[in-house]
């Protein structure tokens, strides 16, 4: 007998999605299905790119049509990309009144935190931008970081940005990722000197004076702690989500709260926490993993503060040069056991967004080409 196309919805309603608990065809993962006779096609929409999980959920929609309707049947899965918007528009913040149609290009801002200085939030902000690169998105990376700007020497860029006619910044562009750094633009020693208001009005000129394009991620990477500052920063930006950079010692720990506390107190969702230089592995022995600073801190906290745990980062000399030399660890060493956390972490950090798009109006879902997700993860 000729299958039909609402058996196949009804089929499908078995797979549920591993992380959201949730039925895919509830999730609106099922597209375009084609029936005819035995052949059965239809598009499944992965909300961020994910190469395993959509092989599993392929592997489990097989499954449930053969199943559940024909054992017979021949099944041609599709797999689409969709990076959904997830943007709030914040209240105004004491020095700022934050313009909107600058940045209605870019469909996600990730704001890259940490309570403490050093903890590699550069480093990570980076490699995340280069992931997400990598993986065909368009992206966008920036400094915020203005006292102690990383990017030119992450990027080994040292040029000046251009001007269009109507005085606006064409951001730099290198390996893919569109770049600001106040380090391209004035001499870091003077902006050592600058106040707070100073400083949230160049980030403001950053976020509305620049052509940023349509971009699918902006990542920004923040300056260290949870003050006035930072607080400014992450009122005067409409942010998608924030990602909290630690290190395993308990004391950097308590800065995770501290940051956790900021951006709750903003209505910014954190979309987790990265623990950067989790282990030590041996360059001679690199299935080895030594935890240096004790073990699953940032999992034990991450439960108290119900914020999930992005990944683990190793503590590794290559992760150091690749950015000392300019090109960031994903890109530079691309096979590397490094390279290959960081995109689990990318891939988290999407999986995060997509939660919290799936349970915002459809209207505000927006399509995006990437590459397949398997060629990369
Ligand atoms: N996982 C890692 N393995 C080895 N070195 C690392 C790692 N993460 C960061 N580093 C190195 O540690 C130093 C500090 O990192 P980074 O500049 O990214 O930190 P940060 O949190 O941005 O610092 P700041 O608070 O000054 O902005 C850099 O030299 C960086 O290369
Ligand atoms: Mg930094």
């Amino acid at each position: 007998m000729a299958i039909q196309k609402e058996q196949i919805k009804t089929a499908l309603a078995h797979v549920l999605h591993p992380e959201k608990k949730v039925d895919i065809v509830s999730l609106d993962m099922i597209q375009d299905i084609i029936v005819q006779d035995k052949y059965v096609s239809f598009t499944l929409e992965m909300p961020a790119q994910n190469g395993p999980l959509a092989q599993e959920l392929s592997q489990r929609c097989e499954g449930a049509i053969h199943k559940f309707i024909d054992r017979d049947a021949v099944i041609d899965i599709q797999i689409g990309i969709n990076v959904s918007q997830q943007r709030q528009t914040p209240p105004p913040a004491p020095e700022l009144e934050p313009t909107a149609s600058p940045l209605s290009g870019v469909k996600n801002i990730i704001a890259v935190a940490s309570g403490k200085g050093g903890v590699g939030k550069s480093t990570v902000a980076v490699n995340l931008a280069a992931a997400l690169a990598r993986n065909g998105a368009k992206v966008g990376l920036m400094d915020a970081d203005i006292y102690g700007p990383s990017i030119p020497t992450m990027f080994d860029l040292f040029e000046r940005p251009d001007i269009t006619v109507q005085k606006k910044l064409i951001p730099l562009e290198k390996y893919g990722i569109k770049l600001v750094s106040m380090g391209f633009l004035v001499d870091v020693n003077q902006a050592m000197v600058w106040r707070g208001p100073m400083v949230t009005s160049a980030i403001k000129q950053f976020m509305n004076d620049v052509e940023w394009g349509e971009l699918d991620f902006m990542i920004l990477d923040l300056p260290p702690g949870t003050g006035d500052i930072q607080l400014t920063i992450v009122q005067s930006v409409p942010l998608s989500g924030a990602v909290i950079i630690s290190t395993p010692q308990n004391v950097a720990l308590d800065d995770v709260r501290k940051g956790v506390a900021m951006f709750h107190k903003v209505n910014v969702p954190v979309l987790g926490v990265i623990e950067n230089m989790a282990y030590f592995s041996p360059p001679d022995a690199p299935q080895k993993k030594y935890y240096i600073f004790g073990q699953g801190g940032a999992s034990r906290l991450a439960d108290e503060l119900a914020v999930p745990v992005l990944g683990e980062i190793p503590l590794e000399q290559p992760i150091r040069e690749s950015g000392d030399n300019g090109k960031p660890i994903v890109l530079a060493d691309q096979e590397s056991a490094a390279a290959a956390s960081f995109l689990a972490c990318s891939a988290n950090m999407q999986q995060q967004l997509a939660i919290r798009a799936a349970q915002m109006p459809k209207h505000l879902s927006i399509s995006f080409t990437g590459k397949s997700p398997s060629a990369h993860t």
